[in-house]
């Protein structure tokens, strides 16, 4: 599955395969930062074989220039520039635009963009219709994928991307639609009238003013919201290969538009086990407020296997050591949540659950340390966002990655369609029965 790219290294010695008494040298390739891979894309058309990696976790399914993690030194980079280096002083905005165009934006390419993501703010009052036929409980996440999707019909312009500047107007158009679409579909669900965008607010006011003001009275957004909400923000932005994003690739794939294919990753986001554990944090962290469950109960429910229960915000599939954004994340939970919405006893409760995991043989075997999300829910509820919005927030948060990879393989030669092969285990060949013929059940 991996391409065969410029990264291949020609002094790499090829791997050897040695199968039913014959080798067979399959090329090994490396990547800028060292990781190296066996290219086994001509593999089935050699051995007529193929590999067998259930939930990928040895499979390379791209090449790409967007993302750098080292899971077990805790590195993550964007376009090379490490993580933490986006703590003061960075908006979201211009971490999206390095993601999606490979480097930092000039002032000008900055203004632009960001006077872009003004001016594509509003929806088409068309739209406003669909909010109206969703019930008010409708789950945000699945008013944000429908609503992305119908992006689509309003933009058929936007179908065919072929060059950059008409890419850059539809990347801006959907970075600045979402948080529209969040916006609205949380005023739905509360039955509040809905907020127009204002120009005069940059990417994250605008956003909490959507949210939040009145028809009668503007949110004014203080400057520590605005920084804890852009930093939320940054560092949910790229991750490389993680399920939505793969998903992305995989519908963009096809031939699907940009729209379509970032639709797709809202629902793969979704889940519990991937943007969706940040709910879960926040409702395990309740439930032991309540008293319903104590943090040390709790911790003995997640490692007993037959409970199927699991320590949300904990462990990670690439990371084997911490994740630098959860340690970012706690830092500014620590300091921001008593000036922003004084002390949380939540929070509290995240430290003893961390503290009781981390000394726990189970997850110190397992290399189980808190993710992105067990912080980052805590840090939302401080701002105001309810808890049924914070994967919404996420999917916000990560649309410039999702779009960044998007455009790389748009833009790779050669791309082909995502196709896995799989191992049959049904049925041998067998008849047909009519149904006069089949007997009681
Ligand atoms: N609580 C208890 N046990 C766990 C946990 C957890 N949170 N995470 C992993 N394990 C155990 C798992 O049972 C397995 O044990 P054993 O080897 O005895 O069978 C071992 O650790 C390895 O786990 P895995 O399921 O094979 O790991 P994975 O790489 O397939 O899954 C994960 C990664 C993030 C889905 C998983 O750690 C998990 O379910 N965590 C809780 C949900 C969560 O916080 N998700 C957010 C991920 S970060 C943000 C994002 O990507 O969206």
């Amino acid at each position: 599955m991996l391409a065969a790219s410029s990264t291949s290294h020609p002094s790499l010695d090829p791997a050897i395969l040695i199968l039913g008494g014959q080798s067979y040298p399959l090329p090994v390739l490396e990547g800028s930062e060292g990781e190296r891979a066996i290219d086994i894309s001509k593999l089935r058309d050699q051995t007529g074989h193929i590999t067998l990696d259930p939930g990928y976790g040895n499979t390379g399914s791209c090449t790409s220039a967007i993302t750098f993690i080292d899971g077990e030194q805790g590195i993550l980079r964007y376009r090379g520039i490490p993580i933490e280096q986006f703590a003061d002083n960075t908006t979201f905005t211009e971490v999206a635009w390095l993601l999606i165009f490979g480097h930092l934006p000039s002032e000008a390419e900055y203004e632009e963009f960001s006077r872009d993501l003004t001016r594509f703010a509003y929806l088409d009052e068309g739209m406003k219709h669909q909010f109206e036929g969703f019930p008010r409980n409708a789950p945000p996440m699945a008013i944000l994928s429908a609503m992305i999707n119908a992006l689509s019909c309003f933009h058929p312009e936007l179908h065919e991307l072929e060059d950059v500047d008409q890419f850059r107007h539809a990347a801006a158009r959907l970075i600045s639609k979402i948080r529209t679409i969040a916006a609205y579909a949380f005023r739905h669900s509360r039955g509040l009238p809905y907020i127009y965008p204002d120009p005069a607010l940059r990417y994250v006011p605008n956003f909490l003013h959507m949210m939040f003001s009145q028809p009668y009275q503007q949110y004014l957004c203080p400057s520590l919201v605005r920084k804890a909400m852009n930093l939320i923000l940054i560092l949910h932005a790229d991750h490389e290969q993680n399920c939505s994003t793969s998903t992305v690739r995989m519908v963009g794939s096809s031939g699907a538009n940009l729209f379509a294919s970032c639709a797709a990753g809202v629902c793969a986001l979704w889940g519990p086990l991937h943007g969706g554990a940040n709910v879960e944090v926040l409702e395990m962290l309740e439930r032991i407020h309540q008293g319903n469950i104590s943090a040390e109960e709790y911790v003995k429910l997640a490692k007993d296997k037959s409970s199927k229960v699991r320590l949300m915000g904990f462990g990670h599939r690439v990371y084997k050591n911490f994740d630098p954004r959860a340690q970012m994340l706690q830092k500014v939970a620590e300091e921001l949540i008593p000036l922003i919405s004084g002390d949380d006893p939540l929070l509290d409760i995240a430290r003893r659950l961390e503290d009781i995991a981390r000394s726990d043989p189970y997850f110190i075997e397992r290399n189980l340390y808190p993710n992105v999300d067990f912080y980052s829910g805590i840090l939302l509820r401080a701002i105001g966002i309810p808890t049924n919005m914070f994967t919404v927030m996420f999917a916000i948060g990560r649309l410039p990655g999702w779009i960044a990879h998007w455009w790389e393989q748009h833009q790779a030669a050669g791309g082909r369609i995502a196709r896995p092969r799989q191992i049959y285990t049904g049925n041998r060949q067998t008849d047909y029965l009519r149904l006069e013929s089949r007997g009681a059940a």
